[in-house]
């Protein structure tokens, strides 16, 4: 996600942003900007690309004197890479400019308000909404401004903020999105994380939701939303500059799965409008979504395991028929599109090579295609007819986690949107779905709270040497997340089958001790996987199952349980999903394995 950066103090601003930001550009960015305050006049200097462009172009920040600043670094939300989309965004007269991290929800209908009343802007961004929605309110006094403009703006969002006619002062807000500020003797500083400022103090101030913070050289000021003045405590980092990167976190991965109720949130919730889906990217009528014969789904791994799942949600709910394919296969089998498909494609970094591939030869066969993409202006994002993102920011570690639980909320939006236009889906149905959804992010924060007792279980399992995955339906689905979870990172031979499938075969290789990890979500196939977790256990194996609260029958026949909150069964892979990625994690950490980069892989695999 984005990285701000603000200084007010006595040395020179360009250099000590251009440092901050350097210190963030682990999380991921596509371009760079700064404002920096010379007597009464905002100087901007922004550009597509990496920091070093703006280094280059500011000669390191030589040109852009002022002891007053603010920098960002962009992750691409709304809006593709561009110079103009990039912060800092400013008013006409460039007396105010702000810097950016999270999402306004509201940036239309405010965008159509100030057009009305004149205002014209110059990016797709939802930020220049601020900037000019700041104009809008500010008669001299920055705070009152600031306070009107959070009153009206919706969503999440750490806000760096200058005026050009308060030359000596830099404002933040912070809402959802994280703010620190600390302070040394050579000035006060703001940042979206704590690497960028560790250079210059261990005591930072965590910024509360809808608190502001004024800052000068000498010292800072803290005030509620309600303007008033309010002391806060600094807190002392005792983290080491690479351990500050992960937020404190070992590895990015365990970062990221932390992440996940957010990622939840920022993918679902601006598509929730007064109660009901609104998906504007698809571009797709009623008319189009009724006239839908037929949905394939095509992607690679962990993305191919969302589409799995999204073929059950979708045929469930939408009563719509979907084929899933690994992109590798699709695009060699000379795929038969019928009149009426549609297509869908999943990918996290946008530039998976066989499903681009996929993409390209869909369009020739004439079909429209629709991306499911986290990077904004990827060549997915950029080739697809449409694009509907999950908004879960960079992600960092090999092994996907927050990328795949905002597909998950994408698809299921999908799902719940085209069985509400086909009918298929009574008004208390879909209402009662759409309260499932918002209750995810705070079951996934429960799950990720029994870290401990998940790590207990997986040191166990170090030195096993294979390890099977077996559920029904949307079961089966999860197993292959939770299968490919553990074997990429510890590289412990794994696989996931089909319960029902396992007599086939495969049940041969169970041995005494063998882990079987069951995923018994479905109340409908409950009884069946049952039976079949009875089957392995005869044959010698340790069945660890995955199951939904109040499901205590399943203790006869499994060594150790997992419970996980009720939601619809359509849904339960966002939460069946987190202690599998727990114990693929450590038994990987447990092995000493390198989590965030195993071996043999990479992000985004761009070849074939
Ligand atoms: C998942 O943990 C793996 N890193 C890998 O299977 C990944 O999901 C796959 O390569 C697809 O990547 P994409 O979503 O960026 O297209």
């Amino acid at each position: 996600m984005c990285g701000i950066v603000g200084y007010a103090g006595k040395n020179q601003a360009a250099p000590v942003i251009l440092e901050g930001l350097a210190k963030l550009e682990y999380r991921g960015y596509d371009s760079a900007g700064m404002a920096v305050v010379n007597g009464d006049k905002i100087q901007i200097t922004k550009s597509v690309g990496r920091l070093k462009v703006l280094e280059e172009l500011t000669h390191g920040g030589a040109t852009m004197p002022g002891t007053v600043g603010i920098g960002h670094t962009r992750w691409a939300t709304h809006g593709a890479p561009s110079d103009a989309n990039s912060h800092p965004h400013y008013n006409a007269q460039e007396t105010i400019a702000v810097v950016h991290n999270g999402i306004i929800e509201n940036y239309l209908p405010l965008k159509e308000k100030l057009v009305s009343k004149g205002y014209q802007f110059t990016s797709d961004t939802d930020t220049e909404v601020v900037a000019q929605l700041m104009d809008y309110y500010y008669k001299g006094n920055p705070l009152e401004a600031i306070i009107k403009v959070m009153h009206r703006v919706q969503g999440s969002y750490a806000l760096g903020i200058v005026f050009a006619d308060h030359p000596d002062e830099v404002f933040a807000v912070r809402k959802d999105s994280p703010l620190i500020t600390g302070q040394n003797e050579e000035g006060c500083f703001i940042a979206s994380d704590v690497p960028a400022i560790l250079k210059y103090t261990r005591k930072v101030f965590f910024i509360e939701n809808q608190e502001i913070v004024h800052l000068k050289a000498d010292g800072m000021h803290f005030y509620t939303i309600d303007e008033e003045e309010i002391e806060k405590e600094p807190v002392t980092i005792e983290w080491d500059a690479d351990a500050a990167e992960k937020g404190g976190y070992e590895h990015f991965m365990l970062k990221e799965m932390y992440e996940q109720p957010k990622t939840v949130t920022d993918t679902l919730m601006p598509r929730l409008k007064n109660n009901d889906i609104v998906i504007d990217e698809l571009n797709m009528s009623d008319e189009d979504i009724r006239a839908i014969k037929k949905i394939h789904i095509v992607a690679c791994g962990s993305a191919y395991h969302t589409g799995v799942t999204a073929k059950y949600v979708i045929e469930g709910i939408a009563r719509i028929p979907v084929e899933v394919d690994v992109a590798s296969e699709f695009r060699y089998r000379n795929p038969i599109l019928e009149e009426g498909a549609m297509v869908v494609v999943i990918s996290q970094s946008g530039e998976t090579a066989d499903t681009l591939a996929a993409l390209r030869e869909s369009q020739a066969l004439g079909y429209k295609v629709l991306g499911i993409v986290n990077v904004v202006g990827s060549s997915i994002a950029r080739e697809a007819d449409n694009v509907m993102y999950t908004w879960a920011g960079p992600e960092i570690a090999v092994a996907t986690t927050k990328a795949y639980s905002a597909q998950l909320i994408a698809l299921y939006l999908l799902a719940l949107k085209f069985a509400r236009v086909r009918g298929k889906l009574d008004d208390k149905t879909f209402h009662e779905m759409i309260e499932d959804l918002k209750r995810l992010p705070g079951q996934i924060e429960m799950l990720l709270s029994n870290k401990e007792r998940i790590q207990r279980f997986a040191n166990r399992y170090v030195a096993a040497k294979d390890v099977f995955f077996i559920g029904r339906g949307i079961d089966y689905a999860i197993s292959m997340e939770g299968s490919l979870k553990l074997k990429e990172i510890s590289y412990i031979h794994s696989e996931a089958y089909a319960a029902g499938e396992l007599k086939h075969g495969t049940i041969s290789l169970i041995e005494e001790g063998t882990l079987v990890a069951a995923v018994a979500t479905q109340d409908t196939l409950f009884q069946k996987t049952l039976s079949n977790m009875v089957e392995v256990k005869a044959r010698g194996a340790f069945v660890l199952a995955v199951t939904n609260e109040g499901n205590t029958d399943i203790e006869k026949a499994a060594d150790y349980v997992i419970y996980i909150p009720k939601t619809n069964s359509y849904f339960t892979n966002s939460l069946a999903i987190i202690p599998l990625q727990l114990f693929g994690y450590y038994v990987a950490v447990g092995k000493g394995c390198d989590v965030d980069k195993p071996r043999n892989l990479a992000k985004s695999v761009t070849v074939e």
